[in-house]
Parts: structure tokens; sequence; C-alpha cells
């Protein structure tokens, strides 16, 4: 890695490409400290006019110390997270009576104040008064992971020092205020989410993911989003030749596909406990005679978000009800115009079926 060069580089395609924004234009700690708490949880374009009124209202740590605390968070509805309102406050306190209302230039009594972490502490502190340290929040993690085509996952221990310390490396100590917000500039504009534009980056060069799928996989989180497991209980019920379908509406997974009658449940459902379910009853309501002619095994079935557990239990009833009549019937002979989801498929295997 030529740090010197990417430096170089970055600095350049910052200044060229930097938006335009109020809290850049200031040295001023207090200034820079609102917007970045501001910032936290919202984007830029959000944050903007708030930012604004907020600094028309509370131009300096006085008059946001002095003020009455539902005035601060009536000037912070809409915004969320109004803890970020009440730290400000009792940081407003802390600063007047432990720094006589100047706001701290040591970076370690700035990490002191309340709600304001490593992230918000280099903000301040290199912004402000050109401090070396670097910033690393999901911008910088982004860019370093894919400059280096790391797969370090960013939301480890192990992953936080690495990407902490590598930033550290990357920084220009000289022009720490340009670099840090020319790396987070870098990635909300250029090395964004998804498929960045590889070719036009300014730091493509030196980018070791650069026009790679890696560029779009990177960076790694180790903590998966949660799973939903769903349990699915499909019945092919059959009266004489016919058996029955039904359509897929609705905003689920596969939408407008046909699948066998089905009883969704949260926990999983024996066999007994399904032929006493209300919808089962519903279904087969007035047949005497019920048959349980085949059944498959549990298929599982997995999707990013979730996982489906699905079985096919076969039952020959006597006659058609209501429930059933309102279904699709089908010969099997002409079973092959529906399109199933490949989980019907693989249980009709199960069955020995090869059509549904
Ligand atoms: N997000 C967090 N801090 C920011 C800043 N200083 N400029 C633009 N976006 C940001």
């Amino acid at each position: 890695m030529n740090k010197e060069e990417i430096r170089k580089a970055l600095a350049l395609w910052y200044e060229r490409n930097k938006r335009i924004l109020p809290w850049r234009d200031t040295k001023d700690p207090y200034a820079i400290w609102i917007s970045e708490i501001i910032l936290q949880q919202t984007r830029v374009a959000q944050g903007y006019d708030y930012y604004l009124r907020f600094m028309e209202r509370f131009p300096n740590v006085q008059t946001l110390a002095e003020a009455q605390e539902d005035e601060i968070l009536r000037l912070w509805q809409g915004l969320g997270y109004y803890s970020r309102a009440r730290n400000l406050h009792t940081a407003a306190h802390q600063i007047m009576e432990k720094h006589k209302g100047f706001f701290p230039r040591d970076p370690k009594e700035v990490r002191l104040l309340k709600g304001i972490g490593d992230y918000t502490t280099a903000a301040i502190c290199s912004f402000a008064y050109n401090t070396p340290i670097a910033v690393v929040d999901g911008n910088v993690y982004r860019v370093l992971a894919r400059l280096t085509e790391c797969e370090i996952p960013i939301d480890t221990t192990a992953g936080k020092k690495h990407y902490a310390q590598l930033a550290q490396e990357l920084l220009d100590p000289q022009h720490a205020a340009l670099h840090n917000q020319a790396m987070m500039e870098l990635g909300a504009l250029q090395c964004v989410p998804g498929t960045p534009n590889c070719q036009q980056c300014p730091l493509t060069t030196w980018c070791k993911s650069a026009g790679k799928e890696t560029a779009s996989i990177l960076p790694i989180k180790e903590k998966k989003t949660k799973i939903r497991i769903r349990y699915f209980h499909y019945i092919r019920f059959i009266i004489g030749n016919t058996f029955y379908l039904q359509k897929r509406t609705g905003e689920d997974i596969w939408k407008h596909l046909y699948e066998y009658p089905l009883i969704e449940t949260e926990e999983p459902l024996d066999t007994k406990s399904l032929l006493t379910h209300p919808t089962f009853l519903n279904w087969t309501e007035g047949n005497s005679n019920i048959y349980i002619t085949r059944q498959s095994g549990i298929r599982k079935h997995v999707l990013s978000h979730q996982h489906i557990l699905a079985q096919l239990t076969e039952v020959r009833l006597s006659k058609e009800t209501p429930a059933l009549a309102k279904l699709i019937g089908v010969q099997p002979e002409k079973a092959d115009v529906y399109a199933v989801p490949r989980i019907i498929e693989l249980l009709n295997n199960d069955i020995k079926l090869n059509q549904p």
C-alpha cells in the first residue's frame, strides 16, 4: 500500500467532489459536535435543517446548558433517538462545570462527555483541532475493507482493532481534518454499498477489490441477520382422481406460484395435531372417512432471512367440502401447467409422485 500516493489522490478527489455542508465550514468544536450527534443515526439530507435550527437557537455551549430539556427535545422532534438530545444537554452541563464553558481540546476529556464515543471524539478533535486521530465509521470500514480486500468481519473485537489500526496508519497526520473528511466522503459518495463504480474511483490503482466481486461483498459482518423458522404443512387432498392447489398471493415468498393447501405454524406440529387443526377440520368438514395415504419427510428450504421446514401429507376424502371447492381442483394429467416452488417438487418426489 502506497500511503503517500493514496493520501494525495484522496485529498485531490475530496477537494473536487466534496459536498458543501454547513458544519464543514467551521472549526468550532461545538458546531462540529452538534453536527456529528445529529448525523449519528440520520442521513445528511434529513439532518441538515435540524442542524441549522439547532445552531440558531443554541449557538454555543452556554445557551444549550441553560435551556430547558423540553425545549431541546421539541427542537429534536422527528429526528428520533431522543437520548442523543438528552445527552447533549448533560454534556453541555459537564462542559460548563468542568471546563468553564470551553469545549475541551484533550481527546481524553472529550471522550468523557456524555454521549461521545471513540468515533465522535476522533471526528470532533480532528475536524476542529487537526488532532491526528483517524475516524472509523461505517463508510470508512467499507473503504478500508475493500481497499485491502480484507475479510476480517467489522463487527468483531478483532475486526474493530484491525480497521482502527489500518485507518490510523493511512491517516495523513499533517492533514487529519481533511483526510478524515475525505475518507468518509469517499465512502458516502463513491465507495458506496452494493456495487460501486470502481472505474471512476480515485483509489482504483491501489484498491485490491477494484472491479472485482469482492467490492460488492465487502465489508463482512459476522453476526447474521436473525433467521425466522416457518413450518409449512402441505396437504395433498385427493377425492377420486382430483387433487387441489391454490395460488400464493400476498407479499410473501413464492408470490403467484401454486401450492397445495397449506397450514403454516410457528412451531412444529405432529400429524395428530395437524388432523385436528381448525383449518384442516374446515377443509375436511363433513367427511367421516379421512385416510392418510402417504407422507413425505420434512424438507428444509433455506432462504436469506428464513428457513422453511416443509412436510407433505396426502389425505384421501370421500366428498368435496365448500372450503376445497374454492381451491383449484386438478387432474393429475393437467398438473404440469401449474408452476410450483422447488420445495413442492422435492416433497412430491418424497412420496414418489412426479407431478403435483
Ligand atoms: N456523517 C457523519 N459525519 C459527517 C460529516 N461530517 N459530513 C457528512 N456526513 C457525515
